[in-house]
């Protein structure tokens, strides 16, 4: 190809982008209101089972999830319902990131359970397509991925507020080749997207009484992007005078969380995409793994609840699926709950996961044969969700 060709083709595709993202700002300046889970009557929890180990721990959580919610379920509160067509082989048999059916399903639910999907990388066997958990947070406009890290012995209790919805990931897909030697990408922050992120993690920490919100960039590299995103978290911040805000460019904050004299004075965390989903990954391993974590996309009308980590095919092709920790997608469920506004079921759920998981560890998942198996997992967290002393119990670990 040309020099004058490619600049040409990639100036109209550029064009293009450009018109797509405007439409996305005119949308979130319509702005729809937040669904109101108390007017509604079936929830209708849409479950996911995923690739790899997703089908193996997205089943133990459904199984809990099952046992404690049977009251709701009966009385026709609450509707767990299958959606087909997400596998990997499906969504390459389609050629799409995530199939029409499939996409539709999704969108008859209020609220959905996720296991891990493949995302085709180049060299896969599978087409290249744009991760499905990209998609589906774009498709349903998941603007903040929430993920919580505890390890209560050191004093760590962070939540993270990760942008969903743009940065690196909204063109992913969309880059181009402008010659064989000139590859581009884009990174796209809106001051829409970037203040609906900050605002409801400011809102989070107002609400739970938390007094610091720190927002990552590294705006002083990535001047435009993050710089407008930063200045957006400033300039929200000044509606919050009882909140410290401070900001961290994101190599520093990589180490502070590393290091334990001053990681503990982290609370709140509001960043862009990437960076949310690199520390993310950082911060759930000190509380035991990324096995361990669980995260909550949040929109106004949908919302998709999912493990941190990907489907694993080795667990799957070395033939330890079984032994895979479905703590992941049980915090995710609980925190569906929580979204949902069962509360008590919520708080409950969470206490036996910190019993079982964190505290007595009967059954410790090891990935491997020399542990406990998904199974066994879900069936001590359900013995001891039957524990009329369940409070107690978790309390007399409290210390
Ligand atoms: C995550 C995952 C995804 C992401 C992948 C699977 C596309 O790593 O949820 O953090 O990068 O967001
Ligand atoms: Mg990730």
């Amino acid at each position: 190809m040309n020099q004058t060709e490619g600049i040409d083709r990639a100036l109209e595709h550029f064009r293009e982008l450009l018109e797509q993202q405007l439409k996305r700002v005119e949308q979130m300046k319509s702005g729809e209101g937040w669904a109101d889970y108390s007017q509604l009557k079936p929830i209708v929890v849409g479950v996911v089972g995923g690739d790899g180990i997703g089908p193996y721990i997205t089943r133990e959580a459904v199984r809990v999830l099952k046992y404690l919610l049977q009251e709701e379920i009966a009385a026709g509160k609450i509707q767990l319902r299958d959606i087909p067509g997400l596998t990997i082989e499906e969504r390459a048999a389609a050629n799409k990131a995530l199939p029409e059916d499939a996409l539709a399903a999704l969108k008859e639910c209020h609220v959905i359970l996720k296991g891990p999907l493949t995302t085709p990388k180049k060299g896969d066997p599978w087409p290249n397509l744009e991760s499905a958990n990209v998609s589906m947070r774009r498709e349903l406009d998941l603007f903040a991925n929430v993920r919580p890290v505890k390890v209560p012995e050191q004093g760590i209790d962070w939540i993270f507020y990760r942008e969903n919805t743009e940065g690196e990931y909204v063109l992913g897909s969309k880059g181009f080749n402008v010659t064989d030697d000139l590859a581009v990408d884009f990174k796209v922050i809106t001051s829409q997207g970037a203040e609906r992120i900050v605002r409801l993690a400011f809102e989070y920490a107002r609400k739970n009484g938390i007094k610091r919100v720190s927002a990552v960039t590294k705006a002083n590299v990535i001047k435009t992007t993050d710089g407008k995103f930063l200045e957006t978290a400033r300039r929200v911040a000044k509606e919050y005078p009882e909140i410290q805000f401070d900001d961290w460019f994101v190599d520093i904050m990589a180490a502070k969380l590393v290091d334990e004299k001053r990681r503990k004075d982290f609370k709140v965390i509001v960043l862009p995409n990437l960076y949310g989903d690199i520390l993310t990954d950082e911060a759930a391993e000190f509380q035991g793994g990324v096995g361990t974590a669980g995260s909550a996309n949040i929109g106004k009308r949908y919302a998709m609840f999912e493990a941190i980590h990907g489907s694993a095919p080795r667990m799957v092709q070395e033939g330890r699926a079984s032994y895979a920790d479905p703590a992941s997608m049980m915090r995710a469920a609980v925190m569906l709950l929580r979204h949902i506004g069962l509360v008590e079921q919520a708080k409950r759920f969470e206490m036996a996961l910190d019993i079982c998981g964190q505290f007595e560890k009967r059954f410790v998942i090891t990935g491997r044969a020399s542990g406990a198996t998904g199974t066994q997992f879900a069936d001590y967290v359900m013995e001891t969700l039957k524990d009329p002393n369940l409070e107690g119990r978790w309390k007399s670990f409290q210390s």
